[in-house]
């Protein structure tokens, strides 16, 4: 029997995507040697740049390939020159929706050795994972305008859920509380007092779910508003958080902050019976292009996502390690681009001696 071997599609995209995504790469192939596996990497070249040289945002062709991977490693999208939301838009979403990744996964840890805005808390208080639903909601792009320009124009974005989108993304967030090793609690985040359709809908199925199929995972809920208030008073009291696309996608930004910061936050675009794709939450940083000073971690995180999702747990949890201890040594004041010039380190510098921890596990 040979030895096992992922196909991997990597695609740095734009800006200080490449950087980071190498880093990331160095370290995990350090990981697998050892632990035993392989990684069968190939590059797709996506991003601004051939937007603007060629048009292209994902081919169909390129797509058509992704499907076959085992996973996807995506570095970043935003090119400076290109207008918001085409590349976002025709890339990111393109992907998540053609492969059908309806479930975005994003943790909210507070690592040893990093510092949290949040005062006096500590890394046992912020632990806790959102489960942000990938596939609807206000993401759809359904909706038009009318009398664009004038003083009568309509525009309707219309946020789209169905029985079978809301509870296959509960059913995951069960699962996903049901495994993980803390208090067992779901909480689905919403907004029952406003959104009395779309929420309501969420709701009912949440406690049917709930109710009929994990009945040991204590179920709460929260309003959205009222979610981002909890999160930085007391984010000791979440478990798991379940919601809706938009404001996951909000409320993970505020869970970077909580963690550290955009330099640390990494996430995966999961569909369970499919191809996931995984990615640090922050974006292309293109002033820092080429300088090799963006931090890698996030890059290095949403790796060890990738290798968890595959099965590979022992690499995952050595890259975890490796990263906690390089954290722990207090080599980084902090984790912007800043911080990391003024301490005369650099992303291929912390990418090495995470790799060189990696390898002496
Ligand atoms: C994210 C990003 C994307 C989103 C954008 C770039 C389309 O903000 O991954 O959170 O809104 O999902
Ligand atoms: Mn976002």
């Amino acid at each position: 029997m040979g030895i096992k071997t992922y196909k991997i599609a990597l695609i740095g995209g734009d800006g200080t995507g490449p950087e980071v995504l190498h880093e990331a790469i160095k370290v995990i192939e350090v990981a697998a040697r050892q632990c035993g596996f392989k990684l069968n990497t190939t590059h797709y070249d996506l991003g601004g740049n051939r937007y603007l040289k060629t048009g292209d945002l994902v081919p169909d062709s390129i797509l058509e390939e992704l499907r076959k991977q085992d996973a996807i490693f995506l570095g970043a999208i935003g090119h400076p020159d290109v207008k918001p939301g085409i590349l976002e838009k025709g890339i990111l979403l393109r992907t998540r929706f053609e492969l059908d990744q309806y479930i975005n996964l994003r943790p909210v840890k507070l690592y040893p050795g990093v510092k949290t805005p949040i005062k006096d808390k500590e890394p046992n208080q912020i632990d806790f994972v959102v489960v942000r639903e990938n596939s609807a909601g206000l993401y759809t792009g359904i909706g038009g305008v009318s009398g664009k320009g004038t003083p009568q124009e309509v525009a309707i974005q219309s946020m789209v859920y169905t029985r079978h989108t809301v509870e296959r993304c509960l059913k995951y967030a069960f699962e996903y509380t049901q495994k993980r090793n803390k208090e067992k609690t779901l909480t689905l985040c919403g907004k029952t007092n406003v959104l009395t359709y779309v929420y309501d809908l969420w709701e009912r199925a949440f406690h049917e779910i709930g109710g009929h199929n994990f009945p040991e995972v204590k179920r709460e809920y929260a309003h959205v508003d009222a979610i981002t208030m909890w999160m930085v008073k007391n984010p000791e009291w979440f478990d798991v958080i379940v919601t809706g696309n938009m404001f996951g996608d909000i409320i993970t930004d505020l869970g970077a902050m909580v963690q550290g910061g955009m330099g640390i936050a990494a996430g995966g675009n999961l569909n369970p019976e499919g191809v996931s794709m995984f990615e640090p939450i922050g974006g292309s940083a293109p002033k820092y292009t080429g300088m090799n000073v963006i931090n890698p971690l996030a890059c290095i995180f949403a790796g060890q996502m990738m290798l968890d999702h595959l099965g590979e747990i022992e690499a995952s949890v050595l890259i975890e390690k490796a990263c906690v201890s390089f954290l722990e040594s207090g080599v980084l004041p902090g984790l912007s681009a800043k911080a990391i010039q003024e301490a005369g380190m650099s992303t291929s510098k912390i990418g090495d001696m995470i790799a060189d921890r990696a390898a002496c596990q």
